[in-house]
């Protein structure tokens, strides 16, 4: 089945507000669904000032005043994640053959409204943001904005010899796609005859860039991570495979990144 996305949605066909209490707070930061049952049926979450033990309460998020141990929760109506990608997953919403980045997620009821920002390799592990914010993603992927991008690398062969100062400033010409690149950095993290390790940032999403650069360097990439996007790195206590929502802190930093209130 082909799902569409936004554009095409009629408002008719605009879904229920309410939520699950316990689905309701894990969304917005609180822990995983367990943890915040447990939160719940402690007694530390009151609906409308009234304490409620069921985490199956349906709210209306817009509407209900939601506390957590008494902090009203400030209600985001969009959804942000960060996912640890594993290689063997499309960056897409969906795909016959391949499995989609957003089958690693466990509530298939908010993977159905989350897109990726940008776009990672079949083969490329690492950070992917997903969100249901399409002015955020689409600045964020946006040439426009020269939003960082950081990868750790393994590539074939010796690079100490490189002097990677020269694309600092005018990046590099691929000879092979007819096409300049933007500026680009390269840090040497470890080399050897067989294979060196580098830290590459580069300001865009062109499909296969680090790749295409490497290759024109003469150093094919061997295994490819993304571990940053703009001001946000990825969590080195997520396991690959494992997301968890950017907390209200980073958002703001995407947002002001890209000139976003
Ligand atoms: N550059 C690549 O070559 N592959 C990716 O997945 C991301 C950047």
């Amino acid at each position: 089945m082909i799902k569409s996305k936004g554009l095409f949605e009629s408002p008719l066909l605009k879904k229920e507000k309410k939520i699950r209490l316990d689905r309701f707070l894990a969304n917005q930061g609180f822990g995983s669904r367990s943890e915040v049952q447990k939160l719940i049926k402690k007694g530390f979450v009151k609906v409308n000032d009234q304490e409620v033990k069921n985490p199956a309460v349906h709210i209306d998020p817009s509407k209900d005043k939601i506390t957590v141990e008494d902090q009203e929760v400030d209600y985001q109506e969009n959804f942000y994640f960060m996912l640890n990608k594993p290689s063997g997953y499309l960056t897409a919403t969906y795909d016959e053959n391949l499995p989609t980045v957003l089958e690693l997620l466990s509530d298939q009821s908010i993977a159905d409204k989350l897109f990726p920002v940008g776009r990672l390799d079949l083969d490329t592990e690492g950070l992917l943001i997903l969100t249901t914010d399409g002015q955020l993603a689409h600045r964020l992927a946006h040439p426009k904005w020269n939003v960082e991008k950081e990868y750790f690398a393994i590539v074939k062969g010796d690079v100490s010899s490189i002097n990677f100062s020269v694309y600092e400033k005018k990046g590099i010409y691929l000879k092979k796609d007819k096409y300049q690149t933007k500026p680009f950095k390269v840090k040497v993290l470890f080399h050897s005859t067989d294979q060196s390790e580098i830290f590459i940032t580069v300001l865009e999403g062109k499909y296969h860039i680090v790749k295409r650069i490497m290759e024109e360097l003469g150093h094919p990439v061997e295994y490819l991570r993304r571990i940053r996007m703009g001001t946000l790195s990825l969590d080195e206590d997520l396991k690959v495979g494992d997301y968890r929502p950017l907390t209200k802190e980073e958002v703001e930093k995407l947002k002001d990144l890209v000139n976003l209130k």
